[in-house]
């Protein structure tokens, strides 16, 4: 399977149940046996590997565990998330090495939102020939080739909200024939908007002072010093939108 993941044989932690429902996977290509409702990255460890690299919140937030497989009689390449894709019969994982992207590097101060900011640092994006690979490749599900076309027409505000819930997990820059690294793209746009383009709230203006007033130093002190189970229970618990 994945990018960047990195597997060490250790031996199986369990063994299967007799009657327990289970799904064939390819793994480093052998067949494993697992639970039929695992996810690929609890499939791969069920199956006694240890995922060293390659994951990280586990949890479908981070983009750490992108993963392409096929399926059998298929002629196609999926992708997904390993942490939140459910293993199918016969799904075939491949590792990939990992291939970090090429990332501008640049003063957001001294740029401006416009389409010549995204000439100068990422010129391939005016390579792409809308081929709406990278949207089929999104774990997310986000129009990826329509936010690379509001890059070219340098319309900052409409690339910084269809990116906006980008994991960044490459794994549209993997697939792409233009060679175009969509989820930097899609950061710069977030960044000019958020910079540049955003209306100042009085809310977060308030927040930001309360906070250079040590409003919360005695809260986040609570936190810090809190032991990890705690503060996971806190974290499942708390209130949110
Ligand atoms: S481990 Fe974070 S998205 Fe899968």
């Amino acid at each position: 399977m994945a990018t960047k993941i990195e597997v060490k044989r250790k031996p199986a932690q369990k063994t299967q149940e007799k009657n327990e429902e289970t799904k064939t996977v390819y793994i480093m290509g052998k067949a494993h046996k697992v639970p039929a409702e695992a996810t690929i990255m609890g499939a791969i460890e069920y199956a006694g590997y240890q995922i060293k690299r390659g994951a990280g919140c586990r949890e479908g937030f981070c983009g750490a565990c992108a993963t392409v497989y096929r399926l059998p009689g298929d002629y196609k390449i999926y992708t997904g998330l390993a942490c939140a894709t459910l293993v199918e019969e016969g799904m075939w994982l491949a590792q990939l090495p990992a291939i970090p992207p090429q990332k501008a590097v640049y003063d957001i101060n001294k740029l401006e939102p416009n389409v010549e900011t995204i000439q100068v640092l990422y010129p391939e994006v005016f390579r792409c020939v809308a081929c709406n690979t990278c949207t089929k490749a999104c774990p997310q599900d986000l129009e990826v080739m329509d936010y690379i076309q509001a890059a070219k027409r340098g319309d900052i505000e409409m690339l910084m909200d269809l990116s906006f819930d980008c994991v960044s997990c490459g794994l549209c820059a993997i697939r792409c024939p233009a060679e175009i690294t969509q989820m930097n793209v899609g950061l710069l746009g977030r960044r000019l908007y958020g910079k540049y383009l955003s209306k100042e709230t009085k809310q977060l203006k308030n927040r930001i002072n309360e906070i250079k007033e040590h409003k919360f130093d005695k809260e986040f002190k609570r936190l810090m010093e809190m032991k990890k189970d705690q503060l996971k229970k806190e974290y499942y618990a708390r209130d949110s939108e």
